[in-house]
């Protein structure tokens, strides 16, 4: 029976963490897979990440199952971050804990499958792992273009993709610091994309895994909390693996919002009930620790400080690489500073993004993101030299 099987290639991005670790050269750089580093190439363990894990360490007293919604003090001590002051809406958005931002990618697909969505529309290119879910669920795909070829989100796509939807439609839109090209609609693009969705049939589902990596917590859930302000229906998808900091213990949350309070339990009992079938429950950890470091004033305030100044090292990068702008041949670079976020898109070709590994240990994914946390004062140079190298 299993003969059937045929061999799946590894996720490419994902196989890139070993490539790297095996390369022995010391001047090696990761541009790989999204994961902020320091400015030594470090991603430690956020300072109010181990405060609470210290807490959670002296005060846990059981370890005792939670349930499918997992740690609900975690959900909602998130809410007003994501939402904003009046966070439940009157009662009308609630949510549950997920394995990660891609278990709660999951649930959303599968709700919307559930309540009778057929399609979800995705903008590519979007982060690889949006497609597989929504297709392993058992919906199409349809895509749009999401930037046009001067750096600038092609809302136009999406709007038309709105204005022209039907029943059984959803659309995957990203709140911020858009995977990967970091290229987010702007606030009067959000306007007009809550606008249009108001009037629509479609069912948007907002991706939010990196608040307050690109201009700040406030604003970049701005677009999101437009779009929800107009729209009776709507799925969040939340990550907090990277703005806490904590990728391998799987931080996230599915919100729903829905139309009229009365619905709100329909909506989350079927999300517990998915959950329960798919993971039963998620990880408590991670969720617990988030918990008490948003709870605690000291730590919430350490944790604001962290990623204050994670965000102003990404917007370093940025700039120091924007003013390389003209030093590369073909690769314009000028417009990373408007950009947001972990990730960017450089057009090279496979041959050229293969000798900047072979010749000069430089890493990134094959479609031509780099994340740009992995460069530093000590690298950068020899980064934008190894790519004037390649685009000669
Ligand atoms: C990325 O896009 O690099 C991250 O979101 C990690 C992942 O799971 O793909």
């Amino acid at each position: 029976m299993l003969d059937r099987l045929q061999d799946t290639p590894p996720d490419a991005l994902l196989a890139l963490i070993k490539q790297f670790a095996a390369d022995e050269r010391e001047d090696k750089i990761d541009l790989g897979v999204g994961v902020y580093r320091t400015d030594d190439g470090a991603t430690p363990v956020f300072a109010a990440v181990k405060a609470a894990e210290r807490r959670l360490l002296d005060e846990q007293d059981s370890k005792s199952y939670l349930g499918p919604e997992g740690d609900s003090g975690f959900v909602h001590a998130l809410m007003p971050i994501v939402f904003g002051s009046d966070a439940t809406m009157g009662g009308r958005i609630d949510g549950l804990q997920t394995p990660g931002g891609t278990g709660a990618v999951r649930l959303a697909i599968a709700i919307a499958q559930k309540a009778g969505v057929t399609r979800v529309h995705v903008g590519t290119p979007s982060w690889p792992n949006h497609i597989p879910i929504i297709t392993d669920v058992g919906l199409e795909a349809p895509t749009f273009s999401h930037a046009k070829a001067d750096g600038s989100a092609d809302a136009d796509a999406l709007l038309q993709i709105i204005r022209a939807g039907r029943e059984g439609d959803a659309v995957l839109i990203h709140a911020c610091c858009h995977n990967p090209t970091g290229i987010d609609y702007s606030p009067e693009q959000w306007d007009e994309i809550a606008e249009a969705l108001s009037t629509s049939p479609v069912l948007p589902i907002i991706d939010i895994a990196y608040q307050g990596l690109g201009e700040g917590l406030e604003e970049d859930a701005a677009g999101l909390r437009k779009v929800l302000a107009r729209v009776p229906y709507a799925l969040v998808a939340y990550s907090c693996d990277k703005n806490f900091g904590l990728y391998r213990d799987r931080v996230g949350a599915f919100y729903a919002k829905v139309a009229e309070p009365a619905q709100l339990g329909a909506a989350l009992s079927n999300a517990a009930a998915l959950a329960r079938a798919n993971w039963s429950m998620p990880p408590d950890h991670g969720g617990a620790v988030v918990r008490i470091a948003l709870r605690d004033e000291e730590m919430r305030q350490t944790w604001l400080d962290e990623l204050t100044g994670m965000r102003e090292r990404l917007r370093w990068v940025r700039s120091y690489l924007a003013k390389a702008d003209g030093k590369v041949d073909g690769v314009p670079l000028g417009h990373l500073e408007d950009q947001n976020g972990l990730f960017a898109m450089l057009p090279l070709n496979k041959d050229q993004i293969a000798k900047l590994r072979d010749d000069h240990a430089v890493y990134m994914a094959g479609s031509g993101r780099i994340n740009i946390a992995g460069l530093t004062k000590g690298n950068i140079d020899k980064f934008v030299a190894a790519l004037a190298d390649v685009s000669a």
